[in-house]
């Protein structure tokens, strides 16, 4: 199938389902977060045929879902891994006693661009004092990015500076109630794909798989590279329920080809400047829809079908 056949097929998942429903839990902007896919990961979810023991976000990021698995109860426990080390502190500082402290020194943080730019320029002397950097970088780069070259926003949001996404009480409430429920989430700093090799044979296990893109993610983060392929190898070698999201590039798509994943595409409008985002979801599909993955070579056209059918399935209504 052509491309522009396959776009006309896409689901476009901000008419479909209702992503002002998802509440802003992450410490983080993200880039690449995917806030807006909760709403379908929690219908994926609910209709597995069993209450997930355990729920892995492997490329954790932000971990906007495996925070709201955590929160809405949705598995029984949550396990974040990630590989980047400053992210990693975020979340551990987070997850431990000390979460609070955090939460208490964004509150009392004097905002100013030159008290800014002197703690971001300090060297930081314990695990709290990175985390709090990185946070504040976080909410003070261009587009929330923290790879290596990205720089402080200088217009900001709006036109309000570089000030115009800290918020202050927000990220220390939010940070409060994560610690509140840190007895249901885990964390390790690691690699994803060896976390994945340890637990997809785990019963009643799920995975939500949000990898660096082959595309974007140089640009975005300070980890990104990332074997593709031996992802892909993994999954296929296990019959673990995992949904995964890529973006469309003809190196993924003649992997999920090769490996004979069934994939569908999903358009999101931005909501502030209008840009669309387009993500490829890939899932062992058999509880979804009942069918087997179907390979995209060989069955395009089953594969939409198969989308639709998921898609009401889980109760979207795709007649729009
Ligand atoms: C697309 S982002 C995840 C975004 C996340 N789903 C969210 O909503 O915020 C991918 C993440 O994978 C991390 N990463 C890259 N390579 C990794 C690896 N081998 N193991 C674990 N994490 C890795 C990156 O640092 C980045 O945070």
């Amino acid at each position: 199938m052509a491309q522009a056949e396959l776009m006309t097929n896409a689901i476009q998942l901000d008419r479909l389902v209702n992503v002002s429903s998802v509440p802003q839990r992450s410490p983080f902007r993200y880039p690449g977060g995917k806030t807006w896919l909760v709403p379908l990961v929690r219908k994926w979810l609910h209709q597995l045929p069993f209450r997930p023991k355990l729920f892995v976000e492997p490329f954790a990021g932000g971990g906007i879902t495996g925070l709201t698995v955590a929160f809405e109860e949705l598995a029984d426990r949550v396990l974040l891994v990630e590989l980047d080390q400053d992210v990693a502190r975020v979340w551990e500082v987070i997850l431990e006693r000390s979460g609070n402290r955090l939460a208490r020194r964004i509150e009392d943080f004097q905002f100013n661009p030159e008290s800014v730019v002197a703690c971001l320029s300090s060297k930081a002397r314990s695990k709290l004092d990175s985390a709090f950097q990185t946070i504040l970088r976080n909410r003070v780069q261009h587009g929330g990015i923290l790879a290596p070259g990205a720089s402080l926003m200088k217009e900001g949001e709006n036109g309000k500076g570089l000030g115009s996404r800290w918020y202050p009480e927000t990220l220390g409430r939010r940070i409060r109630a994560i610690n509140a429920i840190s007895n249901r989430i885990d964390f390790l700093q690691g690699d994803g794909l060896m976390c994945l090799r340890q637990n997809v044979e785990k019963k009643n296990s799920v995975f939500f798989i949000d990898p660096p893109y082959t595309v974007t993610g140089r640009r975005l983060y300070a980890c990104s590279d990332l074997d593709h392929s031996e992802l892909f190898k993994i999954l296929a070698e296990s019959d673990c329920e995992f949904l995964m999201t890529y973006d469309r590039s003809s190196e993924i798509e003649s992997l999920a080809d090769s490996y004979g994943f069934a994939y569908e595409e999903v358009l999101m409008q931005g909501r502030l400047n209008q840009r669309k985002f387009s993500i490829i979801l890939l899932s062992n599909s058999t509880s979804v829809t009942g069918t087997p993955p179907v390979s995209p070579s060989t069955a395009l056209s089953k594969v939409v079908k198969q989308t639709k059918s998921r898609m009401s399935l889980m109760g979207v209504d795709i007649s729009s």
